[in-house]
């Protein structure tokens, strides 16, 4: 069922009516999604709106799966895009071009791709803190760099937001999907602590996401993911399979900088300058135009107090 269906989104002319798309309200009014009621009172941070002004959905059949449209203002979806591409690839992250010895020693990624497009176009994921091992799927105490706190602080507060709030980021891919890319149909379950929920931020273009159940014979629900979008894998939906069959094509508008009031507090000062600079903005917009990034985030450990406890 999930094979087949992923299939269909594949080709080159997948059913998009039969795509969840969380800008169209009537899809409320339908049997297969809910709204979920969150903490209110959470001020703008991280480049978010105030929580008060999310959308927040949760699907009726692949519970525990909740979708947030796109909380983030426009400074804050520029700032997450340059961390990604320009310092998430630095070293000592992972990168998929590491093995092939593509980027000098003495460079990092962003710098050296600015002289070699090929290089850029070759990027397809960073790992962040614990190093996913792709081949054993095995997460490793000698494998492991410091976690970005701006990614782990805006992950533990839409964890907060959203009543998870003992959640702790400790290991990221970050994904880089061109037109063509596709993600095949998986489960996440290297992490120690699978009752962790997980959080999925996106930006660029947009995905066709399909989410099954607990083995490939459920039939998966598709959705849109658009630039901004988040989805949090918890309770039941963590160990399900999902992928994303199908890039699609969108305008995505963040050259109009909307110039406002960010709370810069454990966001990167420096960064923070170059989201406003429209000239600076120019070649992080030229990437996003023809791809789309997925920051995934992590709990590895369990919480230390069950730890203790056991
Ligand atoms: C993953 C994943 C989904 C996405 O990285 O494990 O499922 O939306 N990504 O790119
Ligand atoms: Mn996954």
């Amino acid at each position: 069922m999930f094979r087949e269906d992923f299939n269909s989104y594949k080709s080159q002319n997948p059913p998009l009516s039969k795509v969840l798309n969380f800008n169209d309200c009537k899809h409320l009014l339908t049997k297969q999604v809910k709204e979920v009621k969150v903490k209110m009172n959470a001020k703008a941070k991280f480049g978010l709106k105030p929580s008060k002004d999310w959308k927040v959905y949760e699907l009726n059949n692949n519970s525990g799966l909740i979708f947030i449209k796109n909380p983030f203002t426009v400074t804050g979806q520029r700032y997450w895009i340059i961390r990604s591409l320009r310092d998430y690839t630095n070293k000592p992250n992972k990168l998929n071009l590491d093995i092939h010895n593509i980027i000098p020693q003495n460079e990092e990624f962003w710098t050296f791709s600015q002289k070699d497009i090929n290089v850029m176009n070759k990027l397809r994921w960073a790992t962040l803190g614990y190093h996913h091992n792709w081949d054993t799927k095995v997460y490793s105490e000698t494998s492991k760099s410091d976690f970005p706190l701006d990614l782990a602080s805006l992950s533990q507060y839409v964890a907060d937001v959203l009543n998870f709030s003992e959640f702790r980021a400790e290991a990221a891919i970050v994904n880089f999907y061109h037109m063509n890319s596709r993600l095949s149909g998986h489960t996440d379950h290297s992490e120690q602590f699978l009752e962790a929920p997980l959080f999925s931020f996106s930006f660029g273009q947009t995905a066709i996401f399909l989410i099954g159940g607990a083995t490939i014979d459920t039939k998966p629900t598709a959705l849109f993911i658009e630039s901004g979008d988040i989805i949090v894998m918890s309770k039941e939906s963590r160990l399900c399979y999902h992928g994303v069959p199908k890039i699609l094509h969108a305008e995505v508008n963040l050259l109009t900088n909307d110039n406002e009031e960010i709370n810069g507090e454990e966001l990167n000062c420096d960064t923070l300058e170059d989201c406003n600079d429209s000239i600076y903005w120019t070649t992080f917009q030229k990437y996003i135009n023809n791809c789309r990034i997925n920051i995934n985030v992590r709990q590895v450990l369990r919480p230390i107090n069950s730890i203790l406890d056991s």
